[in-house]
């Protein structure tokens, strides 16, 4: 990665920014999807912008997040690096819940959701390239860096999104493992493609809190130890985040048969 880096992000659910001794400013950015609040951390190197995708009073269930909105907001910040955290429940057999899986591939079974910066319009259409969704530079560096952490990471993992807010039913869950599915959440569409669209620099991991439907007999959440191995993964994505010698990727280039906007920008801008 050439390209200057202004500034860095976390994106998580309640707790994102949760470290001892790390101190943050709320700050509101108000985008053309609407205001979307932030927490702002000045570290060492870049400052790092923390991002709780349902809102700082969680307000939004998944299926009405703001994720245009918030991905509008990191851009405007100057964010061109982001790593996500996802809550989940585990579908594959080896990954119980309290695992931890750096995901590489997605399944979209999200509905109603606004998806795309390309609406047409003034800004235009054009077409994402997911051959790979999650910058495989921050990927590589998570998983170096959590070696040396020693917090175990599964390396790959295909993540299935839902609509939610409910939970699946068994037979979507043998559904999702017969199509390759190792974990599901409701928060990863559009999100993903969203950051692609931009230009930023985009990997997730998941954290299992529970066996998905048919499992077991019931969906049970597993809090033990939770908050624990979040602080530490929290720790370990600020160091990702800010590393100084990525590798090269492709991820500024993700646009393609891009039909210019009316203003001749060719690309969308925020
Ligand atoms: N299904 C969907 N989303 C989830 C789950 C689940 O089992 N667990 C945590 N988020």
């Amino acid at each position: 990665m050439s390209e200057t880096v202004e500034r860095v992000a976390i994106i998580g659910g309640t707790g994102v920014s949760d470290l001892p001794g790390l101190i943050t400013e709320r700050q509101v950015v108000d985008t053309p999807y609407g205001p979307v609040a932030v927490l702002v951390a000045q570290t060492e190197r870049y400052p790092v912008v923390f991002l709780n995708r349902h809102g700082l009073n969680r307000e939004h269930p998944p299926h009405r997040i703001n994720y245009r909105g918030n991905l509008a907001a990191l851009r405007m910040l100057g964010v061109t690096r982001v790593l996500a955290t996802y809550a989940v429940g585990s579908i594959n057999r080896a990954l119980p819940p309290g695992s931890l899986i750096v995901i590489d591939d997605y399944l979209d079974f999200t509905s109603g959701r606004s998806a795309t910066f390309f609406d047409g319009g003034d800004t235009g259409h054009a077409y994402t390239e997911m051959s790979t969704p999650c910058c495989p530079a921050l990927r590589a560096r998570l998983l170096a860096l959590a070696t040396q952490a020693d917090l175990p990471l599964h390396p790959s993992g295909v993540y299935v999104c839902t609509n939610g807010p409910r939970f699946e039913t068994p037979a979507e869950i043998r559904m999702y493992a017969q199509l390759g599915a190792d974990v599901v959440g409701m928060t990863g569409m559009p999100e993903v493609t969203l950051a692609r669209e931009l230009g930023i620099h985009y990997a997730a991991v998941a954290y299992s809190i529970n066996w998905a439907a048919g499992i077991e007999d019931q969906i049970q959440i597993v809090r033990d130890g939770i908050p624990e191995l979040l602080r530490r993964l929290l720790r370990l994505m600020l160091e990702t985040v800010q590393a100084d010698d990525l590798s090269p990727c492709r991820c500024a280039d993700a646009l393609m048969m891009v039909t210019p906007s009316r203003e001749g920008g060719g690309r969308y801008r925020l």
